[in-house]
């Protein structure tokens, strides 16, 4: 296989507007010879509809920016490429991983949640870690998190998720903050988020840097290989330089003083050539362990502990050169976990599953019609065919009266590829034929894992995190509210309740009874509590 590390690079040249020592032109490629005064009826009269040049400068202005992303609308991206350790025959088919000497073209957008486009990048939240693999097979999207687990168990509850983290929609405050009422009585009516609380009010969501986070694709998927034989996996990126973090005044002064903070720093080490570098771990679970654990493997609201199911790191990436334009590449480009390439497959996890709804769905109207994939930074480097035709903004022109599959008029029509010629093929797995709406039993546990990482940190990062609590949760405005997330949260640790209702002045936390159903045995010998 040919090494394409450059292919991506060289296909985005095409799209590369040079205007050095070029004539102003308009769209039409009509010279001008006026850029400064419209067209008028006199020294001072109305200014003429007739001036092409003003109506055109004017109109395209007018329609510069495109709605903001629902989610992750503060972002920063990089382009780099990424290659292998050693070869993952082995496990799964995907041709960019079976390689050592292949390198791969990738673009990575890091963002944060709850913030629009202008807002403070050093707030506490969850940062977006999100990479395009541009294979020789399509395009492999992971759309990852800097944290190993999410808030919500099933899809259905993200608009509600979202909906309580944004700013309130009667006066539009705070703006990218954790810090009132409806954020924390979501927590409270919702107590599968405990354990990415924990992970929330730790330092882990204020990072110092982007090139100092790690990365988890955060749900179940699988890795098939050659022969058919499927793993369950989780993905990981460990950066390079370790994992740091602002402690909560600097990221509050910073906030103030640099908004930027995050994006001047990764934009200025691409540019002196201190490329940030991240490695590339996968756990994996062989399908007939499935059931081994006393958590559900499907559950993201847990993590796979990495004593009992170690990261094997197998590659490196390593990103080494800023966009040329942000708003082209940065803003226009497309994630969508449901871009996969063969040898890597989902699982059953109801939170994957809904988000494989939602990308597309969303680009649809944020990038204006069903074509955003020919965008420059959307193209995969290898061609791709189809019947697909017309919509908004449509860039490919596809010759012939045939657009459909099958026919007998034209055979230079594309045909459909078998799983040998790299057609992909999806995993046949056997379902339960019933119609549910409710998951297995050990989903119902949300406190173990929560209390498991609690334990696992040291009392500095515990004090921390008892004042991100407090801090938070005491800018809420209701007392039922304080009350409730103290009494939730002392299912992890009694000394964490008490200090925050210490501190916020509400009640210590009744003698608070595990609310959850399933106990398991792996975070219950490690409670340190009483
Ligand atoms: C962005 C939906 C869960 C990571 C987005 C966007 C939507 C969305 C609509 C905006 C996409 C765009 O405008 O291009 C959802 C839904 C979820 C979910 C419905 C759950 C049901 C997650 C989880 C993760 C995640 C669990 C991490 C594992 C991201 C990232 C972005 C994003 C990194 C920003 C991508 C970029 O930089 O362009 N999500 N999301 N999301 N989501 Fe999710």
């Amino acid at each position: 296989m040919e090494n394409n590390e450059n292919s991506k690079d060289k296909q985005l040249d095409q799209f590369r507007a040079t205007n050095k020592g070029e004539k102003m032109t308009t769209n039409q490629g009509l010279r001008v010879s006026e850029d400064e005064h419209s067209l008028k009826a006199g020294d001072r009269g109305p200014t003429l509809m007739e001036d092409f040049h003003f109506r055109e400068k004017m109109t395209h202005f007018d329609h510069e920016r495109i709605p903001e992303r629902v989610v992750h609308a503060r972002g920063y991206a990089a382009h780099g490429y990424f290659e292998l350790y050693e070869s993952m025959k082995e496990y799964t088919k995907a041709g960019f991983l079976q390689d050592p000497f292949v390198k791969t073209p990738v673009f990575v957008r890091f963002s944060t949640v709850a913030g629009s486009r202008g807002s403070a990048e050093t707030v506490r939240d969850v940062r977006g870690f999100a990479t395009k693999f541009y294979t020789e097979e399509g395009n492999y999207d992971l759309v990852g998190n800097n944290m190993p687990v999410f808030f919500i168990q099933d899809a259905i509850k993200f608009p509600d998720l979202i909906h309580a983290v944004k700013p309130e929609p009667h006066n539009e405050m705070p703006q990218a903050a954790s810090a009132h009422d409806t954020f924390w009585d979501f927590v409270a009516n919702n107590q599968e988020s405990a354990h990415m609380i924990m992970w929330h009010m730790s330092d882990r969501a204020i990072p110092r840097s982007f090139r100092m986070m790690e990365g988890f694709g955060v749900h179940t998927f699988r890795f098939i290989n050659e022969q058919g034989k499927v793993r369950f996996v989780k993905f990981h990126w460990k950066p390079v330089l370790g994992i740091k973090s602002l402690v909560w005044d600097e990221a509050q002064k910073i906030a103030g003083k640099d908004p930027d903070f995050n994006r001047r720093d990764l934009w200025e080490a691409i540019d002196m050539g201190d490329y940030p570098e991240f490695e590339f771990g996968v756990q994996m679970i062989d399908e007939e362990d499935e059931f081994k654990f006393d958590f559900d493997i499907l559950d993201p609201t847990k993590v796979w502990p990495e004593e009992e199911v170690p990261v094997k790191i197998i590659r490196k990436m390593t990103l080494n050169r800023n966009v040329d334009n942000v708003f082209a590449e940065t803003e226009q480009v497309a994630f969508h976990p449901g871009h996969v390439v063969p040898g890597i497959d989902f699982s059953n996890d109801p939170l994957l599953q809904g988000r494989l709804f939602s990308y597309t769905d969303t680009q649809l109207i944020r990038l204006g019609g069903p074509n955003f994939h020919e965008l420059p930074i959307n193209r995969p480097v290898c061609p791709f065919h189809n019947n697909q035709r017309d919509g908004y903004s449509r860039m490919t022109i596809n010759p012939g009266p045939v657009s459909y599959h099958k026919n007998s008029i034209d055979q230079n029509t594309p045909s459909t590829a078998t799983e040998e010629e790299g057609g992909y093929v999806h995993y046949q797995e056997k379902v339960d034929g019933r119609k549910v709406q409710r998951r297995s039993d050990s989903f119902k546990d949300h406190f173990s894992q929560a209390r498991l990482f609690w334990n696992s940190m040291t009392e500095l990062e515990k004090e921390h995190i008892n004042e991100a609590f407090s801090f938070e949760l005491g800018k809420v405005q209701s007392k039922d509210i304080k009350q409730q997330v103290v009494n939730m949260f002392a299912n992890v640790s009694q000394q964490l309740g008490v200090s925050i209702a210490d501190a916020i002045g509400v009640k210590g936390p009744k003698d608070v009874k595990e609310s959850s159903v399933t106990k398991s045995s792996l975070a219950l010998s490690q409670e340190a509590n009483p």
